[in-house]
This record gives structure tokens, sequence and C-alpha cells, in this order.
């Protein structure tokens, strides 16, 4: 079975990500009680558009499903593992090694070149400096900015720095990439230069799962899930893929 594919020889997928019952609370008297049961799974190699209103508790799905929170009650499986088994320490390194984040404000490193940035992505590995330069510099190339290596985040734009963070989330190969808002800071071209990246990267085989309040970009994603008030409102399946892949990322970026 490779993480490329997502699928065992008989063709079954492998489920990179299981919610069960997931519910989230926020202490207080009544508690807040935001997420309210949500059920779902998403296979190797699917691209996941989220949507809802603002408010309706996306953000703190991926929360959890990034394993930056955990849940009030419910379960969440993760590239194999169940969370609830696991002490935070395990949990960070689960995190450090299977799950790329990518924010809408990039938080990039500002003393740092790009390719460092990159590299930080890899602290976790124990590898050598050399060693993790030689993949940041691969990641940077694969995101289309072998040619601004040594550039400071000042010195990007915003769609270049964008690239740069997409860089750091997959330097490490994760198993899930997940970005919240990832267009919501660019300008329209810059906005779709890394959609196109998300397409390209989930071609290549990357589990890609995104925040938007764009519907259009939803709208090109293989799946869309609504959360609405903290439940999931809908769950579609297009078989959308093909089209959605726009010819500037099929040859790949750069
Ligand atoms: N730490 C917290 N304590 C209490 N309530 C919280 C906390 N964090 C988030 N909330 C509430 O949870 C709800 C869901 O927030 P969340 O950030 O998940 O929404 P969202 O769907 O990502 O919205 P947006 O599209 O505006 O980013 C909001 O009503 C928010 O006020
Ligand atoms: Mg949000």
């Amino acid at each position: 079975m490779s993480r490329e594919s997502g699928r065992h020889g008989d063709g079954r997928r492998t489920p990179v990500l299981q919610l069960d019952k997931v519910v989230k609370e926020y202490d207080g008297d009544p508690p807040l009680r935001i997420l309210h049961g949500i059920d779902l799974t998403v296979h190797q190699g699917e691209l996941v558009a989220v949507v809802g209103p603002s408010g309706s508790g996306k953000s703190t799905l991926l929360s959890l499903v990034g394993t930056l929170d955990r849940p009030t009650s419910g379960r969440v499986h993760l590239d194999g593992h169940d969370l609830t088994d696991l002490n935070d320490r395990q949990i960070a390194a689960l995190r450090a090694s299977s799950i790329g984040f990518v924010f809408q404000q990039f938080f990039l490193l500002p003393g740092l070149t790009t390719v460092d940035n990159v590299a930080t992505g890899l602290l976790y590995t124990g590898e050598s400096a050399r060693r993790r330069h030689e993949r940041a510099v691969r990641a940077l190339r694969e995101v289309g900015l072998a040619h601004r290596l040594d550039h400071r985040p000042d010195q990007l734009s915003g769609g270049e720095k964008q690239r740069v963070a997409i860089a750091r989330a997959l330097v490490g190969r994760p198993a899930l990439l997940l970005a919240d808002e990832p267009t919501g800071a660019l300008d329209s071209a810059s906005g779709q230069g890394v959609v196109d990246l998300l397409l390209h990267l989930n071609a290549q085989g990357t589990t890609v799962m995104v925040i938007t309040h764009d519907r259009d970009l939803a709208a090109s994603f293989p799946r869309q899930i609504g959360v609405q008030d903290g439940r999931v409102a809908f769950d579609l399946h297009g078989d959308t893929r093909t089209a959605a892949v726009p010819r500037s990322a099929q040859g790949g970026p750069g």
C-alpha cells in the first residue's frame, strides 16, 4: 500500500482521518457547544473543501483534525492512530510527522530565509541541517520558488509567502495537508496560483482538506463538506476532479 495511491492492493481505500461523534464544548455555564457530534471520514488522496458560514465551527473542526485541540467527547483517528490513546507528547510527535498546516496569515518566521523557513518543517525529524536544507530546496522547487531561496518573508509577495508556507507544510510528506482559508489574504490571481498548487499537490497524491469561504474554489473540489451550526449539513461527492484541475496545474508549477 502506498501513501501516493491511497489504495491497498485489493482496491480498498485507506482512511487518513476518521471522526466519530466528535463534540467540542467550551467552558461556561452552561458550556458552549460548538460541534455537535461530527462523523466524518477522509480517505487518502482526497481533496476536500469545508464550507459554511462564519462561526459555524470550521476552524474548530480543523484544530481537532489537526490535533491542536482535543474533543470534549468522541474520537479522532488520524493516520492509523486513535488520538484518545495518545498522550500529549505522542500527539505532538504524530502532528509533526502526519499533518501539514497552512493558514491565511502564512506565519513565516521573519528573520529566516525562504529555505530556512521551509527547513523548520523538518526539525522534528532529527535529520542533519544539510539534509534538511536539501529537502527544503526540493520542496521550494515543487512550489515554483527555486528562484527565491534566500529571500526573507518581507521580500516576498503574498502569493509567494503562501507558497513558502505550503512548502513548509509539505516538506515532511505529511499524510494530511490542512489549510484554513489559504487564499483569504491574497488577491484573486495569487489565490488562483495557490489553488492550482493545491490541486497539483493533490494530483501527486497529497490528501488535502481546505476551509474556504470561496464558493467557486469549493465548487472546483471533488468533495465539499458543509458545516452549519456545528453539524455536517451536507457532504457532496462530485466526480469533478479531472475537470477541476486547471491546465496550468497539470504540468506542475513553475
Ligand atoms: N476558545 C473559545 N471559547 C469560546 N468560544 C469559542 C472559542 N473559540 C471559538 N469559539 C466560538 O466557536 C464558534 C465557532 O468558531 P470557529 O472559529 O470554528 O468558526 P468558523 O466556522 O471557522 O468561522 P469563520 O468562517 O469566521 O472563520 C464561534 O461562535 C466562536 O465564537
Ligand atoms: Mg475560521
